[in-house]
Parts: structure tokens; C-alpha cells; sequence
């Protein structure tokens, strides 16, 4: 693998500790991959911030790291365990939310921006079209990837960070314009809102792969549609991005040689909303996954209507969202309704089962999958609305 006079000097240990095993990192990544080089990027999303997943091996190699570890370029950082200012009314232990600090604090040291957010790109993290990246958090890389067109590979944690300690990451995959190609192509029947792509993107996921797929017949979408698609797309499937048809940036990519082609039904959607359907009466209504947007806020304090919440309800956003709605009076609005606007996390990475959640409900295809599948917990998946209805009985 090619490596400039820099990289070389990273590699070498002469520009610090953090930066030889940052490099280290990204050439074994590269040399596995067939990287013939190194690409600069223009930012970094982070993830690996919970202490429930990270534990005391986590911390304690980010605090080594935090010695002389600064990074390169923009970067931010996906949720950790806890609310960072609410912890103790979520029930948060005192010895997870201390370790929780230790992590967050040695990230801040390296220069990273704590937005503790799976939605950077609605925190100031906005990449442009054909800029590298390097992104971990599956859902953002897939909306970053597919709806603005910047390009990143599907990071993990350690990868990520090291490319933002370098500013560089290992020039392959979907950074190169033809495997930006689409190999197969949805036709999509009639969709109605977020849920309906939540849907859309757990059934495709499956179908796809490792494929990037081209939606046909979604006339229009939304940000909180296409987020929605995104995260429940790079659940079940291995894929960082898809085209819309007549849509995103770069659906006129000319497709790969053979391209397969399936027709969906709705029959397949209300089949895959049966199969996340545990039929449960839910401990824990959830909104935002990925983080709700200030529009997503908006919307559910319009279909509250004013009605007071009943059962235990969570909306997550990002800090930065939240303070937003703050300065706009949503927050206290929906507050004082008995919604709790819970930033900084998310029922995924926080530990919530210690906190005596046993089922969930979301209208996330995302939230419940790995609600079922990490947290162990029964899942109930329903539209906003409905949500809401329960909520206020
Ligand atoms: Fe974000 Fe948690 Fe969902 S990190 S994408 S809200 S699982």
C-alpha cells in the first residue's frame, strides 16, 4: 500500500503514540481490503460511547489513546449510555455514569465534539457531495452515503476513530465512484409515512445484502422517511447506501453488469410488521431512532393534542436538537404533557433492562430489531399515531 511521506511518519511512531496505532489500524484495514492508498477525509463520526458496550478494557485503551491523541479533522461521537445531564432520573447507577464520563472525557480530550448523537448530520456534522469520510453508526452512513452523496465506507468504532487521529482513511469500497453502482433494483408499492419506510428498508435489508439497492416508485420523501429507511436497511442488510429513483444524488450511477430486480408488495410489509410483533403491552414507548429531528418533535406534540401521557414515554434527540425545541418552547410543551425528551442516548446503548424495561415500542424497524436482538427485551413496532394513542390511555 502506498503511503505518503506523512503517513509514514505515523506509522513510524514520530508523530506520536495515538497516531502509529491510528495508522497501524488503517493499513491492516487497507491491506486486507486491497487499498492501494490512503484518501484525506473531510470529517469523522465515532461510535463505540456506551460503557455498556465498551467496559473497562474500552476506557481504559481511549484514555491511553487521549495521552497525545488530537484529531485531524472534524469529528463527532454517537450516544452513550446515559443522558448526560439526566442520567439520574433514567435510573442510571452512580458507577456507570462515572465510567460513562471517563469515556466521554477522554473522546473531548482528542478533540472530538461530544454531540453523543446518531444523527450528526442534523448536529453540524453535514458532509458535501463526493466528500471522504469516515463514518461509523450504520444509519448515518447509510443516510450520509445515499442521501447527500458523501462517501464512506461502514466503519466501526477503532477504524473510525483512527482515521480521524490521522485524518485519513484506506481508499477503497465506496469511495470509489463504480462501486457506488446499484446491482439491484425494489419496485416499491404506495408508502404513507416513516413507518411505511421503516418497513420498506427491514424487508429490503433482507433481500439485498450486501447489494446496494435502487428504490423505483417513491415519488417524494422526507428527511424523517429517509432516515427512517436508512437505519432499518443497514439492520438487516450489510449495505452503507441505496438510490432513489428520480430522487437522491446519485441514482443515475450506471448500474453494475447484472442487476436483479424485485417487485414488493404491501402484503410484504405488513408481514415484516407482523414479524416485529411480539404482541406485548409495552413498559417503554420510544420515538427517535435514529434521534428525532425538530420536525419529528413538532409532529408529536401536534397529534398529542394537548393530552397528557400516561405511560412511561421517551423521545430521543440529540443535545443539540434539544436545545433548539428549548428555545422554541417544544420541549417544555412537550415536557409538561409527560413526554421525556431524553437526549445524548437511546433505549439501544443505554442499560435499560437494569432499569426494569422488559418490552418496548417504537415505530423504528431499527428500534426494535436490535431491541430483540441486544437488548432481549419483547418489541412491539406501530405508527406515530398509534403510538400516541397508546401513550395517552
Ligand atoms: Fe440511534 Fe440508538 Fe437507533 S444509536 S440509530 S437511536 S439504536
Amino acid at each position: 500500500m502506498y503511503l505518503t511521506r506523512e503517513e509514514e511518519k505515523m506509522l513510524k511512531g514520530e508523530m506520536g503514540y495515538a497516531k502509529q496505532v491510528a495508522m497501524e489500524i488503517l493499513v491492516a484495514l487497507g491491506e486486507i481490503y486491497g487499498a492501494e492508498k490512503m484518501v484525506p477525509i473531510r470529517s469523522a463520526q465515532v461510535s463505540g460511547v456506551s460503557y455498556k458496550n465498551l467496559g473497562e478494557a474500552g476506557v481504559e485503551w481511549l484514555e491511553e489513546l487521549s495521552r497525545d491523541g488530537r484529531v485531524e479533522v472534524y469529528t463527532t461521537l454517537n450516544p452513550a449510555g446515559m443522558d448526560i445531564e439526566r442520567w439520574r432520573e433514567m435510573g442510571v447507577s452512580r458507577e456507570f455514569a462515572e465510567q460513562q464520563i471517563r469515556i466521554i472525557n477522554a473522546y473531548t480530550k482528542m478533540g472530538i465534539h461530544p454531540t453523543l448523537t446518531c444523527t450528526p448530520y442534523l448536529a453540524g456534522n453535514k458532509p458535501s457531495l463526493g466528500d471522504h469520510i469516515a463514518w461509523a453508526e450504520s444509519s448515518a452512513v447509510v443516510y450520509v452515503n445515499s442521501v447527500i452523496g458523501a462517501r464512506t465506507n461502514r466503519e466501526g468504532g477503532p477504524s473510525a476513530l483512527a482515521s480521524a487521529l490521522t485524518g485519513r482513511t484506506p481508499y477503497y469500497g465506496l469511495h470509489i465512484t463504480e462501486n457506488r453502482a446499484y446491482s439491484i433494483k425494489i419496485n416499491v408499492p404506495d408508502l404513507k409515512d416513516e413507518y411505511d419506510f421503516a418497513l420498506l428498508g427491514y424487508v429490503s435489508g433482507k433481500l439485498s445484502k450486501e447489494k446496494i439497492p435502487l428504490f423505483s416508485g417513491i415519488g417524494s420523501a422526507n428527511q424523517v422517511e429517509l432516515k427512517a429507511l436508512g437505519a432499518a436497511l443497514a439492520s438487516t442488510g450489510g449495505t452503507a447506501m441505496f438510490h432513489i429513483e428520480g430522487l437522491t444524488p446519485e441514482y443515475m450511477l450506471p448500474p453494475l453488469d447484472r442487476v436483479e430486480e424485485i417487485d414488493l408488495e404491501e402484503r410484504d410489509l405488513k408481514n415484516a410488521a407482523e414479524e416485529l410483533n411480539d404482541d406485548t403491552e409495552p413498559d417503554l414507548i420510544f420515538i427517535g431512532c435514529p434521534h428525532a429531528s425538530l420536525e419529528e418533535l413538532i409532529m408529536i406534540m401536534q397529534r398529542l393534542r394537548g393530552r397528557i401521557v400516561k405511560k412511561e414515554m421517551w423521545v430521543c434527540v440529540s443535545r443539540s436538537i434539544k436545545e433548539l425545541a428549548e428555545q422554541l418552547g417544544v420541549y417544555q410543551k412537550l415536557e409538561e404533557l409527560g413526554v421525556k425528551i431524553v437526549s445524548d442516548t437511546c433505549p439501544i446503548v443505554a442499560p435499560i433492562t437494569s432499569l426494569g424495561v422488559k418490552s418496548i415500542a417504537t415505530n423504528s424497524a431499527k428500534g426494535v430489531w436490535y431491541s430483540r436482538n441486544i437488548n432481549k427485551v419483547k418489541i412491539k413496532i406501530a405508527r406515530l399515531t398509534d403510538l400516541i394513542e397508546e401513550a395517552v390511555q
